[in-house]
């Protein structure tokens, strides 16, 4: 008895969910807010460490119709959602929407910034903040953005990042140009008698988990393991970050 009764009620929530979904298809354009976080915290890696700043939109990318609205809802500390072009993803369209700086340094609710989509192409974001870069380090957002082709919302974060990155926090390691960095070492393995092989070596760029800046290297292109060597097993070089 027990047991049908459960199944009438799993029965009970695939019809609603069902309904629940047709309901959402079948509504006309104009009758839909998306609520979207802006910045915040993110809790510490460990427990004791401090939280780092939020520096997204959550979500980060959205689709919405015509008549659609977007409610932005601001927590820590002091972003704004600012309208660009999606060439320039740090530079604010002209005659763009722009919220304007919305400080909530303690995360209280209600600092709200609501916008009508009234147009079906995709639309770009971003947060103007300058003290932090914020938009340099990849705080932005999208309405219709292509899922395939050049110009994804993956394609406009990784344009903001380039075009005015410093320190790469959401990017994560990237190489930087190659021509100015990168070098050509020889290595010349254990004995005299090993071939000397030549090598690159790969500098990029990153942010260690408190925020600060950090480089790293990389060898490319040295000996590899001889055939089988290492095969199913665990291990490497340990390697320090600078
Ligand atoms: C928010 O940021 C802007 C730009 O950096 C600054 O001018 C403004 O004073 C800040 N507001 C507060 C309350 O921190
Ligand atoms: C991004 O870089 C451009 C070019 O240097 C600059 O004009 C713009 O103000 C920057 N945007 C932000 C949000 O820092």
């Amino acid at each position: 008895m027990k047991f049908f009764g459960a199944l009438l009620l799993v029965a009970g929530l695939a019809a609603a969910q069902s309904s629940m979904m047709a309901s959402m298809a079948s509504t006309p354009a104009g009758m839909m807010t998306h609520t979207v976080t802006v910045g915040g915290v993110k809790p510490a890696a460990d427990p004791t460490g401090t939280p780092t700043p939020n520096l997204a939109y959550q979500p980060e990318s959205i689709t919405a119709n015509i008549g659609d609205t977007v409610l932005f809802v601001f927590l820590q500390a002091n972003h704004t959602v600012t309208q660009s072009t999606f060439a320039h993803p740090c530079v604010k369209m002209p005659g763009g929407a722009d919220s304007g700086f919305m400080p909530n340094p303690s995360g209280a609710a209600g600092v709200t910034f609501s916008m009508p989509v009234t147009a079906s192409e995709p639309l770009w974001f971003y947060c103007k903040q300058k003290v932090g870069t914020h938009c340099g380090k990849g705080m932005v957002f999208s309405i219709n953005a292509a899922t395939t082709g050049d110009k994804t919302f993956s394609a406009y974060k990784q344009l903001a990042i380039a075009q005015n990155g410093t320190a790469l926090s959401t990017a994560g390691i990237v190489a930087t140009a190659a021509s100015a960095v990168a070098s050509t070492v020889t290595v010349v393995a254990g004995s005299a008698s090993a071939a000397a092989a030549s090598a690159t070596v790969a500098v990029g760029q990153g942010t260690l988990g408190d925020g600060s800046a950090c480089s790293c290297q990389c060898l490319c292109g040295a000996n590899s393991f001889p055939a089988n060597a290492g095969v199913n097993q665990f291990g490497g070089f340990g390697g320090t970050i600078s």
